[in-house]
């Protein structure tokens, strides 16, 4: 398909990591278009991320539940895109309780998916971009570093999450064939930067040694991550829902791939800390080798590579950037936070 702008985009879980990331993405690229966000604030989302935009008149901020049919057909009737990112995220959250991924991520994809469905039945066609994930491909060996996901890798997902956005992934591709929805699909690798929650090993490990606090390395260490910088996976979702060809998916990775081990290591090295800071604990149930991405597609097909993505520099600037916005963490790491942690790490190896 052609290359096309959007006028009005419904963003969903704008108020998370790649959400926050995304709105600012958009709006400073595209002057003359209109962005709202539908966002549920759960533990993750944080509207805090994006107070400085409410004076923006194009932009506009709905505090609601992608499961609310109403109020996702009324949003979607106004828009002419989507871009479904809101999700119950993180992995060891869903092997503690399934229970929403399965609520938000399937359940939740279906709404938005049924409310196009009936905005394409009453002649208002919308496009809409599923954001998902890498980790509907399961996991990759340690042994094969010649293997990369492509596009046509068949979905094998491991964890509750990973099945949840597998789930999603496929209603998509059911829509798209049964009712000829417009619809193209993402599938990114771990995103760092600014704004992340927490709970997502960055952040955590980069939070605790601030506060003097060692870091809960998982296992050996060996298990293998692809890291892109957040504004190149915004690009990505851009080109891909702007000139992606409809019902094609699209692989997203930085080429950029660390085991967590040297991961822990460049984050102690460039805060000058020790080993000494590593706390081995007990591994995750079921935890994924390795993922690693063919980007080839996207890259033929719509231009786009990472440019932001990048270490030591990308690394460094993300440490930087909560160094310097401690108090954004810092209300996130309290309350119901300490509970999850308690629960998450309170038993050692
Ligand atoms: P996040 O947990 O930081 O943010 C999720 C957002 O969705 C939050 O603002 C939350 O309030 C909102 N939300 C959750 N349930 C909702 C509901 N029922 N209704 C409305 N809003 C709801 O997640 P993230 O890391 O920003 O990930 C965003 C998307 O990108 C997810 O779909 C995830 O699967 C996908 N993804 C993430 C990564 C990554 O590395 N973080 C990589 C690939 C794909
Ligand atoms: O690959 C894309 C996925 O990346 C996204 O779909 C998910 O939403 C996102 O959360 C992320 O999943 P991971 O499970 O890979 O990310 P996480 O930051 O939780 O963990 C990264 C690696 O670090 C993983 O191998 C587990 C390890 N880890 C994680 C935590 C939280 C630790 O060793 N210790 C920890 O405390």
């Amino acid at each position: 398909m052609s290359q096309r702008e959007f006028q009005h985009v419904l963003l969903t879980g704008g108020c998370g990591f790649i959400g926050t990331n995304f709105v600012r993405f958009f709006l400073e690229q595209r002057p003359d278009a209109r962005l709202t966000n539908l966002d549920a604030l759960t533990y993750s989302g944080n509207a805090e991320s994006l107070r400085d935009l409410e004076d923006e008149p194009r932009y506009r901020f709905v505090h609601g539940n992608i499961r609310d049919r109403p109020t996702v057909d009324a949003l979607v009737r106004e828009c002419d895109a989507v871009v479904h990112m809101a999700a119950e995220s993180h992995v060891d959250r869903s092997i503690q309780d399934a229970s929403p991924f399965i609520s938000t991520n399937i359940g939740g994809t279906q709404t938005i998916l049924d409310g196009v469905r009936q905005a394409k039945g009453d002649g208002h066609d919308v496009r809409m971009c599923y954001v998902s994930t890498d980790e509907v491909y399961g996991q990759l060996p340690l042994d094969r570093p010649d293997l990369l996901f492509r596009e046509d890798t068949p979905l094998a997902p491991s964890s509750p999450y990973a099945a949840s956005k597998a789930a999603g992934d496929m209603l998509c591709a059911a829509y798209h064939h049964t009712f000829a929805l417009d619809i193209v699909t993402t599938r990114c690798s771990n995103n760092f930067g600014p704004y992340q929650f927490p709970e997502k090993v960055i952040p955590l490990f980069v939070t605790n040694l601030i506060e003097g606090e060692p870091v809960p390395l998982y296992g050996d260490g060996r298990n293998v991550r692809d890291w892109l910088h957040v504004l190149d996976h915004c690009e990505a979702v851009l080109r891909v829902l702007e000139g992606g060809a409809s019902g094609e998916v699209y692989n997203v990775g930085g080429n950029n791939e660390r085991s967590n081990l040297e991961l822990t290591h460049e984050i102690l090295r460039c805060m000058d800390q020790g080993e000494e800071m590593i706390r081995p604990v007990a591994d995750r149930l079921g935890h994924d080798l390795r993922y690693a991405i063919d980007a080839g597609k996207i890259e033929r097909e719509l231009g786009w590579e990472p440019t932001r993505s990048a270490w030591p520099g990308a690394l460094e600037a993300t440490i930087d950037w909560y160094r310097e916005n401690d108090q954004w963490w810092r209300r996130v790491k309290s309350g119901a936070y300490r509970e999850y942690y308690r629960s998450q790490y309170g038993r050692t190896k």
